[in-house]
C-alpha cells in the first residue's frame, strides 16, 4: 500500500471567511516535504485539516485527503481517529511546551501507544526506552525519570519527536518544530529529522516560516500566501528557477526573514491579508513589484505536472 500523502482542493473557511483556498500538495512516500510561508499564510490549519484536527467553528471541503494509503474523507471520526493515532506523528507548533511539565516523561510519553495500539505500561516504557536512545540520550532511563521543566528546549523537542516515533507512523508533520530553539540546537534537531526520514524512511511534512531551512532540508517544497499555494515542486527545482515573484522575494532575504504575525516584512512592504481570500485575481497583487492589470481579474495556474514544479501567476 503506497503511504503517499494525498490533499486535494483543501478549502478552509470560518463562517464566511476563506482562510485556505484551492490547496492541494502531494507527499511523497519517503520524503522531507517543506510547506513554507509567513505567519498567517494557513499552513497550521492546511496540516490539522490533514490530521481531521481543526480547530471548532471552521469547517473545510476538499476533493481527497489521503493519509498512509485511506481516504479520510469517507471514514468515520472513530475510524479517522485511530488511523492517525496509528499513522501520523504530530508535533504541534510551540510544543517545545507541549510536554506537561509537572507530569514526569516516563508518565506521558507512552499515552498514545498504549491507547492506539493496545499495549501495556511496560512495553510503553520499554519502547520509549529505545526511542529516546535512537534521539540521542544517553541515559534514556535518567530522562524518563525527569520532569519535562528539567529538561533544556532542545531534549524536549527531542522527546517530543521520540514520542511521535512511538507507533511507528508512516508520516511525520512536524509544525515550526525548531522556531523556539537557538540556532546550533536547532541545527542538531533538523538532523535529527533528516536522520529519521533516512534510517526509518518516514516521510515528514516540515512546516516553518523558514525558507533558508527548508530549503537545506527538504526534497520538495509549497510556498504558501494568503491562503493558497502559489508555488511547488523538488526542491532544487524552485530554488534553481523560483517562477512566482513572492518566492523570489523570499528567497532574497532568506537571512533575515524573522516576521510576526501582522507585521510587515522588512524588505516586502505590505500585509498577508486576513480577509478576502477569495478573490479571483492575485493575493499578492498589492506587494507583487511585478503586478499587471490582468492580475486583479485573473491568474494563470501552471499546474501542469504535480510532481515537478508548480506555480499560480501571470508571468510565464
Ligand atoms: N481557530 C481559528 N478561527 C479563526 N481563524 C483562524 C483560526 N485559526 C487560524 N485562523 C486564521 O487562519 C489563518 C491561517 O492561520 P494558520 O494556519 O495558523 O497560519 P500559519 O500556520 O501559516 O501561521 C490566519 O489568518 C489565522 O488568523
Ligand atoms: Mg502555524
Amino acid at each position: 500500500m503506497s503511504d503517499t500523502v494525498v490533499l486535494n482542493n483543501l478549502h478552509i473557511k470560518d463562517g464566511e471567511n476563506t482562510l485556505v483556498n484551492k490547496t492541494s500538495l502531494i507527499i511523497e512516500q519517503g520524503e522531507i516535504f517543506g510547506l513554507v510561508g509567513e505567519s498567517g499564510s494557513g499552513k497550521t490549519l492546511t496540516a490539522k485539516a490533514i490530521i481531521d484536527l481543526l480547530p471548532e467553528g471552521l469547517n473545510y471541503t476538499a476533493d481527497e485527503i489521503i493519509t498512509a494509503g485511506k481516504n479520510m474523507l469517507s471514514a468515520s471520526p472513530e475510524a479517522k481517529r485511530e488511523h492517525i493515532g496509528k499513522n501520523v506523528g504530530y508535533i504541534p507548533q510551540n510544543t517545545v511546551f507541549y510536554l506537561h511539565p509537572m507530569i514526569k516523561i516516563k508518565d506521558q510519553i507512552g499515552d498514545g501507544y498504549i491507547y492506539h495500539m493496545h499495549k501495556n505500561k511496560k512495553e510503553a516504557l520499554e519502547k520509549a526506552e529505545a526511542l529516546l536512545k535512537k534521539v540521542g540520550f544517553e541515559n534514556p532511563i535518567t530522562v524518563l525519570n525527569y520532569y519535562p521543566w528539567q529538561l533544556s528546549g532542545g531534549m524536549r523537542q527531542r522527546c517530543n519527536i521520540a514520542m511521535a516515533l512511538m507507533n511507528d507512523p508512516k508520516l511525520i508533520i512536524a509544525d515550526e518544530p525548531t522556531t523556539a530553539l537557538d540556532s546550533t540546537v536547532q541545527r542538531q534537531v533538523m538532523e535529527l529529522f533528516r536522520t529519521i526520514n533516512k534510517e526509518l524512511k518516514i516521510s515528514i511534512l516540515l512546516i516553518s516560516h523558514d525558507l533558508g531551512l527548508v530549503r537545506h532540508y527538504s526534497h520538495s517544497l509549497a510556498v504558501m500566501y494568503a491562503g493558497q499555494i502559489v508555488e511547488s515542486g523538488y526542491s532544487k527545482t524552485v530554488f534553481r528557477n523560483p517562477k512566482h515573484p513572492y518566492t523570489r522575494l523570499l528567497i532574497k532575504i532568506i537571512p533575515s526573514l524573522k516576521i510576526k504575525k501582522s507585521e510587515p516584512l522588512a524588505e516586502i512592504p505590505g500585509f498577508v491579508q486576513e480577509k478576502g481570500r477569495d478573490i479571483k485575481g492575485c493575493l499578492f497583487i498589492e506587494r507583487c513589484p511585478k503586478a499587471m492589470d490582468i492580475c486583479k481579474e485573473y491568474v494563470a495556474e501552471h499546474m501542469d505536472d504535480m510532481q515537478d514544479h508548480c506555480y499560480r501567476c501571470n508571468l510565464e
